[in-house]
């Protein structure tokens, strides 16, 4: 009981760090919030036309979740391979959930993704490519950041199948795919009219 209260608050506590708040800050770029989507994540840090601290925030917010994930694998050595995968589920699936719920910006987070993409890494990194694969494909002929996002993270469920990973892994993918979904909902509105800016395009500010 105790490792799982350990891997939850570790996990949201690690999760919850918003690296795109945090380098904007510290870079001198415009407020995420006022521009672009209002997102803290590293698609509307390349908004501010700062590449390197859309970089830093991609590197940032996937790690903390590879982290996460990483210190639960790590700690857990000793158990079954089952309740290892729970126990890096578990922490991987806080780590999402503080990205999106921070406690230190009044809960109100981000979209999840590079997060997504860092805790499948960590957790299974055939599937963590698979849906980094996936998202480059998608961005590369489409040019919309959001819809690469909303493909990988559909796809990633299938994938953890397709590699044969344990079903705790496979929970977190679908957890973490349909809170993708769920924080896409502008996105997706926009997409469909035909609105939602392609990569490199500024867009006024819009929730
Ligand atoms: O990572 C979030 C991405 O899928 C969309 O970001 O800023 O265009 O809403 P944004």
């Amino acid at each position: 009981f105790i490792q799982v209260a350990v891997a939850l608050a570790g996990g949201y506590l690690l999760g919850s760090i918003p690296f795109g708040v945090i380098t904007t800050r510290l870079g001198g770029a415009p407020d995420l919030r006022s521009i672009g989507s209002g997102n803290i994540g590293a698609t509307n840090v390349l908004r501010t036309g700062r590449k390197d601290l859309a970089a830093i925030t991609l590197l940032g917010d996937g790690g903390k979740g590879a982290v996460a994930v990483l210190i639960a694998w790590l700690a857990t050595q000793d158990n079954t391979l089952q309740a290892q995968s729970v126990m890096t589920a578990l922490a991987g699936g806080a780590a999402f959930l503080g990205h999106l719920f921070p406690v230190w910006l009044g809960f109100k987070g981000g979209k999840g993704v590079a997060t997504f993409f860092g805790t499948l890494l960590a957790a299974a990194w055939p599937v963590g490519m698979l849906a980094g694969a996936t998202w480059l494909l998608m961005a590369f002929v489409f040019r919309f950041s959001s819809l690469a996002s909303l493909t990988a993270a559909a796809l990633a469920p299938v994938y953890v199948f397709v590699v044969g990973r344990p079903t705790p892994i496979a929970y977190l993918g679908l957890f973490m795919a349909i809170l993708i979904y769920v924080r896409h909902t502008q996105n997706i509105r926009r997409l469909l009219r035909g609105e939602e800016p392609r990569i490199g395009q500024s867009k006024r500010a819009e929730a």
